[in-house]
């Protein structure tokens, strides 16, 4: 569904490639749900039912993957946080967007505006992943934007126990994110 001005809230699917229980990604999302701004709702999507992904499968969706698939179509923007492994994202995010972009007459992420995060206990932060992912989104003609970049390294300082974001300059780059993605989507609406 597009954002009109009709519509009290913009949604954003959010999902992380890390199913990891104190996943610091996963922190990244639940601190951008905390400190979204007003007309707009975060929702979570959990990746942790996805099958690994097969051609024989679409025929019939598994259920875990209609749902994931639904979530996304039907919101208005997607923000995606991504660990860095081996210097790309991980395997659980591609697996998840090679779903979202299949059966080809279904493809989920097609046009829609996306932003992106990334935690590392490296000092990069994991934006190598970020880097990677782009070309990959590009190939839905997603709208990305790039700026301002949330890229948390040392992810072991930022975090709490709970992997709950702390850092203040983290939060506060969070919400400059969000709150210029909100006006994002809103260009593509006028
Ligand atoms: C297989 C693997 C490869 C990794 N490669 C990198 C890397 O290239 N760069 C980096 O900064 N961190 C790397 N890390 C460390 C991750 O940044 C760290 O495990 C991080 O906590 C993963 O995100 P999560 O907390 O959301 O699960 C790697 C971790 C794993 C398990």
């Amino acid at each position: 569904m597009a954002y009109d001005q009709q519509m009290s809230e913009i949604r954003i699917a959010a999902f992380a490639g890390s199913l990891r229980r104190l996943s610091f990604n996963r922190g990244l999302l639940r601190a951008s749900q905390e400190l979204c701004p007003s007309g707009m709702a975060i929702e979570i999507v959990d990746l942790d039912g996805l099958p690994v992904y097969n051609m024989d499968l679409e025929s019939d969706l598994p259920p875990a993957v209609r749902q994931f698939k639904d979530r996304i179509s039907s919101a208005d923007g997607i923000l995606i946080a991504t660990p860095e492994h081996n210097h790309s994202f991980p395997g659980v995010l591609k697996n998840a967007i090679d779903w979202a972009s299949r059966p080809y007459n279904d493809r989920s992420l097609d046009h829609k505006a996306v932003i992106l995060q990334s935690a590392s206990t490296g000092y990069m932060g994991g934006i190598r992943a970020q880097i990677q992912l782009r070309p990959v989104l590009a190939y839905f003609e997603m709208k990305q934007m790039q700026f301002p970049e949330v890229v948390v390294g040392n992810a072991k300082q930022k975090f709490d126990e709970s992997s709950n974001l702390v850092d203040s300059e983290s939060r506060d780059r969070i919400v400059k994110q969000l709150e210029k993605f909100k006006l994002f989507i809103k260009s593509f609406s006028e």
